[in-house]
């Protein structure tokens, strides 16, 4: 971060300084809008508030500012994929920012400290905190509401009809207190919302069109709010439609990925239910899927169709899916590759891959024992001598 005057200030007053990329996006902007949420997800009448606040206040940006932690304990996804998602969902439009300042530290967010810093920040700037009406109307539980009140603009955004006599008598006596006019912007009714989202993505159903898609599409990628493994259900499955020996190998392999996962910094539970899963297809013809997936387009590979004893991988993948409820494109990968790799692999894929070939239940060969050397300090090593394994055995 560059040396800034005003960060320096910042940090005096017990601060955290602002980030280089937003003091470049709205150093000498006239009028900025400062939009806080926890966007757990982001979605359309997000996107809708913010347009129309910009609209009607003729502000120069709007800041998404995504809650780092909330200062209500509420269960959100992590600030790093809100915050990304965010970014996703705004990328388009060059009127919306998205700001980092409350997602970068992990101490509670308060709105009031954010105004703050962007205050000293911009000094030039008239800059409006926009938030929700049920949210404006709890302000005299949020940390110092009264210097808040002082310090900045507040743009409320409301639909109509929503508390409207409530709010215009709480917003008249604020503006007479505290000598601040408060707007109001009406936006057009719609009845989305974060938790309904999630419930919708937790149960497989699709959200196109509550969402933007770019938003959307980053969190299915990273298997946000989908519902986890049902790891006893899944276990009895396995054991059904595999034989002793493949369950005992499923089970040590999901072993082994948590091993190399906490080595190598990969989420645990994901690398559990990959490789707990790996080999869920295997012995099994494409004709064995359930019926509704017909229409899920299975891409063998040349090599793939060449090889049978290859494809319980790809199948492996649409049955995790279909089968096993697992939702997260990560995990669907690392089956999916986990016979013979791909050029590029994730650290989650090479996980599963290595694990595969060296749990401790494989007999020990000159390859294997090298592998095992390798695999905690040289995944690329270790993950090197199983595909030069699968060269020797499927040529
Ligand atoms: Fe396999
Ligand atoms: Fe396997």
């Amino acid at each position: 971060m560059k040396k800034n005057k005003a960060n320096d200030e910042i940090s005096t007053i017990g601060l955290h300084p602002i980030s280089d990329v937003d003091i470049k996006r709205l150093s000498d902007l006239k009028r900025i809008g400062i939009f806080g949420g926890t966007f757990n997800p982001i979605h359309n009448a997000h996107m809708l508030a913010a347009e129309c606040a910009r609209a009607a206040l003729r502000l120069s940006c709007v800041v998404f500012m995504p809650v780092g932690v909330p200062p209500v304990k509420k269960m959100v996804e992590t600030a790093a994929h809100r915050l990304a998602m965010t970014k996703a969902a705004c990328a388009s439009n060059a009127d919306f920012h998205v700001s980092d300042y409350e997602t970068s530290n992990d101490q509670i967010s308060y709105s009031y400290n954010t105004c703050l810093a962007f205050t000293h920040q911009f000094p030039d700037a008239d800059i409006t905190f926009i938030c929700g009406a049920d949210a404006f109307m709890k302000i005299a539980k949020w940390r110092n509401y009264e210097e808040l009140l002082s310090l900045v603009n507040f743009c409320i955004v409301t639909r109509p009809g929503i508390m409207e006599g409530a709010l215009d008598d709480f917003t008249t006596r604020i503006e007479k207190k505290y000598g601040k006019k408060i707007s109001k912007v009406r936006i057009p009714a719609l009845e989305i919302s974060s938790a309904d989202i999630r419930s919708r993505i937790a149960v497989g159903e699709k959200v196109r069109y509550l969402m933007p898609d770019e938003a959307v599409l980053y969190a299915i990628n990273n298997g946000l709010y989908m519902r986890k493994l049902q790891e006893p259900r899944a276990k009895a499955r396995l054991k059904k439609d595999l034989s002793q020996n493949r369950y005992e190998h499923s089970l040590a392999v999901a072993e082994e990925a948590v091993r190399l996962a906490r080595i190598y910094g990969v989420d645990e539970d994901l690398a559990y239910e990959a490789g707990l899963l790996h080999d869920c297809a295997k012995g099994m013809s494409p004709d064995g899927l359930p019926p509704d997936e017909a229409g899920y387009n299975i891409e063998f590979t040349e090599y793939e169709k060449s090889k049978p004893a290859t494809i319980h991988a790809p199948l492996g993948a649409v049955r995790a899916r279909t089968v096993y409820g697992v939702r997260d494109a990560q995990v669907l990968n690392a089956i999916r590759y986990h016979t013979i790799g791909r050029e590029n692999m994730s650290m989650l894929e090479k996980i599963v891959f290595v694990a595969d070939y060296i749990e401790p239940g494989r007999y020990e060969d000159e390859s294997i024992r090298s592998a095992r050397l390798a695999a905690d300090t040289d995944i690329d090593a270790a993950a090197e001598l199983k595909k030069r394994r699968n060269r020797f055995e499927h040529s």
